[in-house]
């Protein structure tokens, strides 16, 4: 099929990258120049494991374009994917302007029968609300859709390819065949609804799973006050099928550019029909406190914080990613900063972007850099790597040996036999 993806964030780029290799033709536009250039050269904006492989096959196979041209992405295709930003509002609204807009300029060049589909997380309503916009616009005939998207940053590729399930939310015939006959290579329980349900069942997922997230966070510091190890008690709940394990590990809270945002447009939503949705309230609520009660046993332990020389490990929002969006690291270290505590950096992907929010940031080349005479170390983004470490090595590099592990990424008794104090999160 030829399709048109508007925007080349993670979801359009590997979007595009992935229905090219299942053979469609794909014209992946957005309206960064320098953008399009590097991905003509094969070259990704940002770190995402086997996405670069993927669009040097597209590219290769010319059944990927990269463009900045409306003109030639939109009026050849038969479907139409937007996938640009919904950025957060002040007041916790997500700002649509960007889908509007896309809705408008490829009004322009449709051809008969397109279908527009909406992948951008949008409040319900929206997709029906770009339609009446383009309807304005063009004689033409189509049809519209919502086709929510659920990959992960760190694993996009592979979710993509092997999605759990394609939610395809339109009122019209035609464009649930084009649809379904789009995504027909791609395994994974295709859902068919109408657009708003569709646009709900993307927020509904990021929700539960952040109800997910800072339910443990609550279990885990009851844990602290009862002695019981949260670790432990998520693997004992999560075997329970009806619970299951994902989305129950302990630590600073959830961040990137997904659940913070989500979670507020939903509360927005909510609160916009007088609705008060009282738990979601709560689960954005304990995520902010769970990084300040983080900040408070370091406190207890190191006590003035002013001219304390602390280590961090990781300034991504989560492994395998260089995205520091919304990251609890970053939270973490303005407020040792502002304390007066000399923070040194490391993360295996994310020193640059964590440069340009903290210019002030001193960044090492290495976790055993940033041990040298700190007083104690913080784990902040669960890397895989910092597991393996050599502990027994960086415990005499420090001048203090203390880590306070945000991630509940070490192994509690190791940590003790080495000789570290260590604190953790909900953990004996
Ligand atoms: C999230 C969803 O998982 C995707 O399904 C969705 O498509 C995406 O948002 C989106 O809306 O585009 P992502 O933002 O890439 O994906 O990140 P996650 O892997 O979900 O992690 C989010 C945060 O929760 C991270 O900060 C992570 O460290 C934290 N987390 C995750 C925990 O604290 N505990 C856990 O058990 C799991």
């Amino acid at each position: 099929m030829k399709i048109a993806i508007i925007g080349t964030g993670y979801v359009g780029l590997t979007s595009s990258a992935v229905f090219a290799h299942l053979g469609h033709q794909v014209f992946a536009l957005d309206k960064n120049e320098e953008k399009i250039k590097s991905l003509k050269r094969g070259e990704i904006p940002f770190f995402e494991p086997d996405l670069e492989k993927l669009l040097k096959e597209g590219l290769k196979n010319k059944l990927l374009i990269p463009t900045t041209n409306y003109k030639e992405a939109v009026s050849c295709a038969e479907i139409i994917f937007i996938c640009v930003g919904t950025p957060t509002k002040e007041n916790g609204e997500p700002d649509l302007s960007q889908v509007f807009a896309a809705g408008e300029k490829i009004s322009k060049y449709i051809m008969k029968n397109a279908v527009i589909v909406n992948k951008s997380t949008v409040p319900t309503g929206t997709t029906e609300k770009m339609k009446l916009l383009i309807k304005e616009k063009t004689d033409k005939k189509f049809f519209v859709a919502s086709c929510p998207e659920f990959l992960r940053e760190g694993s996009a590729v592979k979710n993509t390819l092997h999605p759990d399930r394609i939610i395809i939310g339109t009122d019209s015939k035609f464009a649930q065949e084009a649809l379904l006959n789009c995504h027909k290579k791609l395994p994974g329980e295709k859902v068919t609804t109408n657009i708003r349900t569709a646009e709900m069942i993307k927020y509904a997922s990021n929700a539960f799973l952040a109800t997910k997230i800072s339910f443990i966070n609550e279990i885990a510091n009851l844990c602290e006050e009862v002695g019981a190890n949260v670790d432990d008690v998520a693997l004992g709940m999560g075997l329970d099928p009806r619970i299951g394990k994902d989305f129950l590990k302990a630590g600073i809270g959830y961040g990137g550019s997904c659940f913070p945002k989500d979670t507020k447009a939903l509360h927005f939503m909510a609160a916009s029909k007088a609705y008060n949705f009282k738990l979601l309230k709560a689960v954005i609520e304990v995520n902010k406190t769970q990084r300040r009660k983080f900040i408070g046993k370091v406190r207890h332990i190191l006590k003035n914080l002013k001219g304390k020389r602390l280590g961090v490990l990781g300034l991504a929002f989560k492994n395998n990613t260089d995205d520091v969006r919304e990251s609890a690291s970053i939270d973490i270290i303005k407020w040792l900063m502002d304390e007066g505590a000399h923070v040194f950096a490391y993360d295996p992907k994310a020193m640059a972007n964590a440069k340009v929010i903290l210019p002030k940031l001193q960044i090492c080349k290495s976790a055993e850099e940033v041990s040298k005479n700190s007083d104690a170390i913080l784990i902040l983004t669960e890397w895989q790597e910092f597991k393996t470490l050599d502990w027994h090595k960086i415990k005499k590099q420090m001048k203090n040996s203390i880590i306070f592990d945000g991630r509940n990424l070490l192994e509690l008794q190791k940590m003790k036999q080495i000789g570290f104090t260590y604190v953790s999160i909900g953990r004996p």
